[in-house]
């Protein structure tokens, strides 16, 4: 055997497919490398340092197919889309019949579902945690077929993030099921961030905090409940310094959030399986309201600016931390609902408690939350979570908190979408009479339609010809 044989292959050296590959180098594995640009292959060797040993140029496909040991594994961390199909028809032709492909970029779950179908070992996997994850330890949601993921889990076990001793690497179902719930991952993040970002807003326009007194509120908050990486960063990104005006960072950051995708597609599955992730929706929402910047400006002219002040004392930073934790719940309450939606849709069993373990550490929505949620789940795995004992006891201390700034702010003109469809999710989800009744009476009057009666089974009509 040629003394390359590498124990992986891995093509696209992207920031993520980089760090990727020195991760698993690390991690003591042979890994060889290609990039359809050769020229980034020589700069990532370089830049490889003492890691160089363990990695393997390879200038072609073929070459690095020849690299490998088989039964071989290739990684492909290449833009989502087209390109993966290309690289998979590229690779079976060289490849022998047991050997698999992972692809583990941000794939929609639907065309990793097709690509699973056609029977040649494949896998699909989620990878959270940004440049940094990829690098030191990501969070891996896995996808395909068991024995696939058997063969290569010490692998990725090896380079995931771990909590407390637990490898953050889980074989989540067949097919789509590790990009889905990367995907549902990736709509929470969306969500988290825009309830976050709310709280800023509250804090600079309605509070008149200056940056870095925002960054001081959020490091607290990043000590309780709310701990998580966001918060974490939301801090840091706060409470930094513009080294060419020496103005707070965030000042000079313009107000238009870009996205790649993902969020969006969660939210589309969402209306597509009829479950409400309202808070998702509103997160996905914002982002594209962002992006409108002249026409904000312009509605800015027409009907000025909203009041936005808040009175002193009117709204404290404990009722808005209650309120962001409030959120939180209902934001994830209807994440893990989707989850068990998309579980039944596509014939997965997807392990509710280990998806919110897998979470713990690694990924982008890491949170000490999501380890009351593991153990909410464990103790219950097919209850709403807001149900759990742990997390209805939550919701009581916190939902006043959420109702007084969601109020506040919608009376000062402060936008706060992500943590209204929670309070309004919040609020549905506990009324026992809704207002449906009049959309029944409605549907049946235009389209006889039918609804049921509470004092009789079956469908009835209403008396509308006789009025
Ligand atoms: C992760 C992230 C990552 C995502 C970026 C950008 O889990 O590491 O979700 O996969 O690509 O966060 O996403 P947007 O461009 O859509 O904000």
């Amino acid at each position: 055997m040629d003394n390359h044989a590498a124990d992986i292959g891995l093509i696209g050296l992207g920031t993520m497919g980089a760090n990727l590959a020195l991760n698993i180098a690390e991690n003591g594995f042979r890994v060889a490398v290609h990039n359809r640009t050769v020229e980034k292959i020589e700069g990532f060797m370089h830049d490889a340092g003492p890691l160089t040993s363990q990695l393997v140029a390879c200038d072609t496909v073929e070459e690095l197919i020849r690299a490998i040991k088989p039964p071989r594994a290739v990684i492909l961390m290449v833009p989502a889309g087209p390109v993966v199909d290309e690289y998979i028809a590229t690779l079976r032709a060289l490849m022998d019949d047991d050997d698999i492909v992972i692809d583990a970029g941000n794939a929609n779950f639907q065309d990793t579902n097709r690509r699973a179908a056609s029977g040649a070992p494949f896998l699909g996997i989620g990878v959270s945690g940004g440049e940094e994850g990829a690098r030191f330890g990501p969070s891996i949601m896995g996808g395909g077929r068991k024995v696939h993921w058997d063969r290569v889990a010490p692998i990725l076990q090896a380079i995931a993030a771990d909590y407390q001793g637990t490898p953050c690497a889980t074989w989540m179902g067949e097919g789509g099921a590790g990009h889905a719930v990367k995907t549902v991952h990736n709509g929470i993040e969306y969500a988290d961030m825009q309830m976050i970002a709310e709280a800023y807003g509250i804090m600079r326009d309605g509070m008149g905090l200056q940056p870095a007194q925002i960054g001081a509120v959020f490091e607290g908050w990043n000590t309780g409940a709310l701990k998580s990486y966001l918060m974490e960063i939301s801090a840091t990104v706060s409470k930094a310094v513009d080294p060419q005006t020496n103005a707070p960072v965030l000042d000079i950051i313009l107000d238009r959030a870009g996205q790649k995708g993902t969020g969006r597609w969660t939210a589309i599955e969402a209306q597509h399986l009829g479950v409400p992730a309202t808070v998702i929706e509103a997160a996905v929402a914002a982002r594209n309201l962002s992006s409108r910047l002249e026409m904000r400006i312009k509605g800015e002219s027409l009907f000025g600016a909203a009041p936005q002040r808040l009175a002193d004392g009117q709204l404290t930073i404990d009722t808005l931390g209650n309120a962001l934790i409030a959120g939180k719940i209902m934001c994830y309450t209807q994440g893990f609902e989707l989850l068990a939606a998309l579980s039944a849709a596509h014939n997965w069993t997807l392990p509710m408690p280990e998806i919110a373990k897998v979470w713990r550490e690694g990924c982008i929505i890491r949170s000490t939350m999501l380890n009351d949620m593991a153990n909410a789940l464990s103790e219950s795995p097919d209850a709403n979570l807001m149900f759990s004992d742990f997390f209805a006891r939550l919701m009581r201390e916190t939902q006043t908190d959420l109702r007084q700034t969601v109020s506040l702010a919608a009376q000062s003109g402060l936008p706060a979408p992500a943590l209204s469809a929670g309070l309004s999710y919040f609020d549905m989800m506990r009324t026992g009479q809704s207002t449906a009744n009049l959309i029944q009476a409605q549907r049946d009057f235009f389209g006889a339609h039918g609804f049921e009666r509470r004092d009789a089974e079956g469908a009835h009509h209403g008396p509308w010809g006789s009025n």
